[in-house]
Formats: structure tokens, sequence, C-alpha cells
């Protein structure tokens, strides 16, 4: 199973930070998941909130700074100067680090509570401008941005996010738009759905599993992928346990 860092190493360090992404890099991870936005001139940033209140501790919203506004806000303000000065991200800036390193990305387009206008067509040209399609995925709770990323870029998989209480009948639906993977917050995945999925050739990338419980529950279903806070503990278990797959 796929060990995939959420935001990064955010169980331990500033999400979505370069220094995250580092630090899962070095603890062993084989993807990283981030959060992609758009500031006010176009930029993409990598971002989970669309307010930067809580991360930066500053007032606004995202969309509303450009690219030199964000890069004066410290993306690791809740950790009160622990880990330095963090800026936000460019997915530039993260592209140019990640494609010398052997790990792949799952890029989440923040993108269901504002819509970002060419989104998709933007981080469609930077994947190919730093020849990372056959390292990337793309995944979305706003599944008609998922169907426009489908059009730009068939080839790049993507995965379709859902909180609870997921979604009704999802391989079908999955399936009749092309999408791979069916992403669902561990609270909405049951065994019927794992079978049906398995039968329908979906795979199946779960999140946000911080736990040991929920680890060895999703090692139980097949799953492909944990997407977690803390990759290391994972990577470590998964190390050190035998597979306890039913099936291979
Ligand atoms: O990709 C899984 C997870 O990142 C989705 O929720 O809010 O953490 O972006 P969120
Ligand atoms: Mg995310």
């Amino acid at each position: 199973m796929k060990v995939i860092a959420h935001r990064g190493y955010s169980g331990k360090y500033p999400e979505n930070t370069m220094l995250a992404f580092k630090m899962a890099l070095e603890a062993g991870c084989d993807e990283i998941e981030l959060d992609i936005q758009m500031s006010a001139d176009g930029r993409i940033v990598i971002f989970h909130d669309e307010s930067t209140g809580r991360v930066t501790g500053v007032p606004g919203l995202v969309r509303n700074f450009t690219f030199e506004e964000l890069r004066k806000l410290d993306a690791s303000a809740l950790y009160a100067g622990k880990f330095g000065f963090n800026p936000v991200p460019s997915l530039e800036e993260y592209f140019s680090w990640v494609k010398d390193t052997g790990i792949s990305t799952n890029i989440e387009l923040k993108n269901s509570v504002f819509y970002y206008e060419a989104l998709e067509a933007k981080t469609t040209e930077l994947i190919k401008k730093y020849g990372l399609e056959k390292r990337v995925m793309f995944s979305s709770f706003n599944h008609a941005s998922l169907v426009k990323c489908k059009e730009l870029a068939p080839s790049i998989p993507c995965g379709v996010l859902v909180s609870a209480p997921g979604l009704g009948n999802a391989p079908c639906f999955l399936k009749s738009f092309g999408f791979e993977y069916y992403h669902p917050d561990i609270g909405c995945l049951n065994d019927e759905t794992v079978a049906e999925c398995k039968k329908q050739g979906i795979g199946l990338n779960v999140w946000t599993v911080n736990d040991m419980g929920g680890l060895l529950r999703l090692e139980e279903w097949g799953c492909d992928g944990i997407i977690t806070n803390f990759p290391d503990v994972c990577k470590k278990w998964l190390k050190n346990n035998p597979s306890l797959r039913v099936s291979p």
C-alpha cells in the first residue's frame, strides 16, 4: 500500500510547505498530497484553506492576495517560530524540487468553494513543462473540475474525493466518467464499496488515516493508498508487518 503524505509530513511540520514536503520525502513516503489554489495575479499556490487566517495569522482570502503578497505571509505561523519563516510555495517551486526525486504527487484542486478559472489548464501546462505526466494524479471534491482535467490530460489519473456520507454507487459513477480512483474519507468506506471498487477496477486511496486501527483496516481491505499526516509511522509499520491482505 502506497503511503501518501497528507499536505506533506503535516503531523510534525507546517502543512503544505517545502519543509513538510522535504521531510515527507525523508520519512520515505511514496507520494505527497498537496492542495492548490490561485493567487489574484493567476499564480498557482499550494495552500489548503480558502482563507489565510488559520495558517498564517493574517486574515484574508488566498484569491485576493497577489503572489508577491502571499510570499510575505508565514505558512508556519501556527508553530510560533519553531521552524523559522516558511513561505507559501508556488506549484512551480514544488515541481522544480520534486522532479529530481522518485516520488509522485497527488495534486488536489481546491476549487469547490471558489472556482478558479483555468486552474486545470494552467496546472496541466506546468505538469508538462516539468515532464511530470507519469508521476502525478489529480484529485478534487469538485468532480466537474476533474472532468476538465480528463479532457486536458486523459492519461493523468483522477481521484474523486468525497467526505461523509460518501457517494452513492461510486464505482459506477467513476467508471462512467473514466476516473480511476475513489478517495473517500475513511468514515464513508465499507466492505461493500471496497468489493464493488475492486470488481470495477477502481483504485482506492483513503484519507485522513492517523491511527493504527485505520491503517490496519485499509491494509485488510487491500486499499491502494493511505493518505496520512504521519508517513514515517505508516512506512515503518508496513515494512515491519507481513501483509494482511486477503488478495494480492
Ligand atoms: O486528499 C485527501 C484530503 O486532502 C482531502 O481533504 O481537506 O485535507 O484537503 P483536505
Ligand atoms: Mg487535500
